[in-house]
């Protein structure tokens, strides 16, 4: 049995990333700095808890370090900030930069480590629609998931380039998911973003992330659909006119969401 690491293993998507790992026979690491919810979860899925924050690189190498058949890290530990950009603090917005971006560089370059010298292993680098598109009042959020797909598609291109062609790097760009990371914002008014494209449950995207397992993909948005948002990134000026329909739309959507959910 191979052993996989998730981190922000203990809830939300990473949770349902474990289970599924779990069931496929790996040996899981729910790596999380969470360490009571990471330790039920291991118990669930006769796992292994491990107390990690994806800032400190010295940690990421040490647990790769202490895992010899290491073939899958997956970096899914994220934060959010909503509100526009201008609004959020300076210590938040260097915790998001820590955690969403330091945390995806940490972890790879942990794993690569492993990796590349063994000539095999794959990196699932949990992104965001938000990695495609600059996405307004999740802005700060926005720019941490396109720095962390530049590094996922860069780091890959590296490894082509060089020759190191077991080894894989892929990104999974999900759209909003009913997880802890939105629970308190269902009536936020600077959260519509998050509800601009529908919110599915974290077990669909967990799906998904199973197919990019099985089969690396450089960059895989999901839903499909959602991958026209990078015209948005590619021509904001033409976006822009269009705006106000837009928060118009997703507001009308996290109302009803949260009326439904009786929230
Ligand atoms: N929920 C969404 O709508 C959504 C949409 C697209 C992408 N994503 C991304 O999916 C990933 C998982 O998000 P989620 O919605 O399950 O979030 P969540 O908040 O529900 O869970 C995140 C987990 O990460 C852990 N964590 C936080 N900081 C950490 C750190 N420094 N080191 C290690 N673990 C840490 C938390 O304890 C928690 O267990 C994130 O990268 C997020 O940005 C989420």
């Amino acid at each position: 049995m191979s052993t996989a690491v998730v981190t922000g293993g203990a809830k939300g998507l990473g949770a349902e990333l474990c289970r599924r790992l779990a069931a496929r026979g790996h040996d899981v690491v729910v790596a999380d700095v969470d360490l009571d919810a990471a330790e039920g979860l291991a118990g669930e899925i006769d796992g292994a808890a491990q107390l990690l924050d994806v800032a400190d690189a010295k940690a990421c190498q040490a647990l790769v370090d202490g895992l010899p058949d290491l073939a899958l890290w997956v970096n899914n530990a994220g934060l959010l900030a909503v509100g526009p950009s201008w609004e959020t603090d300076p210590d938040r917005r260097r915790l998001l930069f820590d955690v969403n971006v330091h945390g995806t560089m940490n972890g790879t370059a942990a794993a690569l480590s492993r990796f590349i010298p063994a000539g095999r292993g794959h990196v699932l680098n949990i992104v965001s629609t938000a990695g495609i598109v600059p996405a307004p009042h999740e802005t700060v959020y926005g720019a941490t998931k396109h720095a962390a797909l530049a590094y996922s598609v860069g780091t890959q291109m590296d490894l082509f380039i060089r020759g190191h062609k077991g080894v894989r790097v892929s990104a999974l760009c999900p759209d909003g998911m009913w997880t802890p990371m939105l629970f308190e914002l269902a009536r936020d008014p600077d959260a519509w973003p998050s509800w601009s494209g529908g919110m599915m449950l974290p077990g669909e995207v967990a799906d998904v992330a199973m197919k990019v397992i099985d089969r690396p993909r450089i960059v895989k948005v999901h839903p499909r659909w959602r991958s026209i948002l990078r015209v948005g990134g590619a021509f904001p000026g033409a976006i822009a006119p269009l705006l106000p329909a837009i928060v118009k739309d997703a507001k009308r959507k996290q109302r009803k969401f949260a009326e439904r959910e009786g929230l």
